[in-house]
C-alpha cells in the first residue's frame, strides 16, 4: 500500500493492536481541524462485510458522538435499507474525525476539510481499515475518496467499483450532495444512489459466494 502521503499524528506511537486501543488514541488526540471538539469514532462491528467512509462528522454526529446520525445520516440509512443493507451489520466511520466548523452567531456551519487536513487524519483511517478488514470500502464523496486512495478522485469519473490503495472499494455520492440539489433532480439522484447500496450488496455477496 503507498505510504508516501501517510502521516502519523504521534510518530512515537507504534500501530494500535486493537480497534478499541485506536479509537482511546483518537479520542485523546486534540482536533486538527478548526472548531474540532470531541472525536467522532466510527460505529459497528469488528470485521465488517463492508466499511462506509464519510468526510467529517457534522454538527448532530458531534452533539451525538456518533457518526451519520444528521440528516445526511437518515438518507444513508434509507438507502441502505432500500437496497437491503442492515446498517447494524456495517462499521460506518468518517475520513477527519473531528467536526470543522464557523462559529456564526449561534450556528456551527460546517467548513470543507482541506487536503492538507485529511491528510494528517490519514493514518488514523488507514490503521482503523487494517483492524476492520472489510471485503470492501466504500467512499462516500470526494473527501471520502481522497482519504482512502491518497490522492484527489472525482466522484463522476470513479464513481463505482475501483481499487482503493491497494483495497477493494466503491465510490459514491456523500448523501448529503442530495440534500443539496435542485428538488426537481433529487429524486433521480436518489434512485441512483440506491442503485449503487445494491450493487455494493451484490459485491459483497458476490465475495462471500466465492469464498
Ligand atoms: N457527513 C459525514 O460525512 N459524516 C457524518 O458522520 C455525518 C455527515
Amino acid at each position: 500500500m503507498a505510504a508516501k502521503s501517510r502521516l502519523r499524528p504521534e510518530p512515537e506511537i507504534a500501530a494500535p493492536k486493537s480497534l478499541a486501543a485506536l479509537n482511546r488514541l483518537i479520542a485523546a488526540a486534540p482536533p486538527m481541524v478548526k472548531g474540532g471538539t470531541r472525536a467522532v469514532l466510527g460505529e459497528g462491528p469488528l470485521h465488517p462485510d463492508i466499511v462506509f467512509v464519510g468526510e467529517q462528522p457534522g454538527d448532530q454526529e458531534d452533539i451525538a458522538g456518533k457518526p451519520f446520525v444528521g440528516p445526511a445520516g437518515r438518507i444513508l440509512d434509507k438507502a441502505m435499507q432500500e437496497a437491503g443493507i442492515d446498517r447494524k451489520k456495517t462499521y460506518v466511520t468518517n475520513a477527519v474525525k473531528h467536526f470543522k466548523f464557523e462559529q456564526r452567531g449561534k450556528k456551527r456551519i460546517h467548513s470543507k476539510p482541506t487536503a492538507g487536513e485529511v491528510k494528517h487524519y490519514r493514518w488514523w483511517l488507514e490503521q482503523e481499515l487494517d483492524l476492520l478488514r472489510p471485503k470492501l470500502v466504500v467512499a462516500l464523496g470526494a473527501t471520502a475518496a481522497m482519504a482512502l486512495a491518497g490522492k484527489p478522485m472525482a466522484v463522476a469519473k470513479n464513481r463505482g467499483p475501483i481499487i482503493l490503495d491497494g483495497r477493494p472499494g466503491f465510490i459514491t455520492i456523500h448523501p448529503s450532495f442530495l440534500l443539496r440539489m435542485p428538488e426537481e433532480d433529487k429524486a433521480e439522484a436518489y434512485k441512483a444512489f440506491v442503485a449503487d447500496m445494491k450493487r455494493i450488496h451484490r459485491l459483497v455477496d458476490r465475495q462471500k459466494d466465492a469464498a
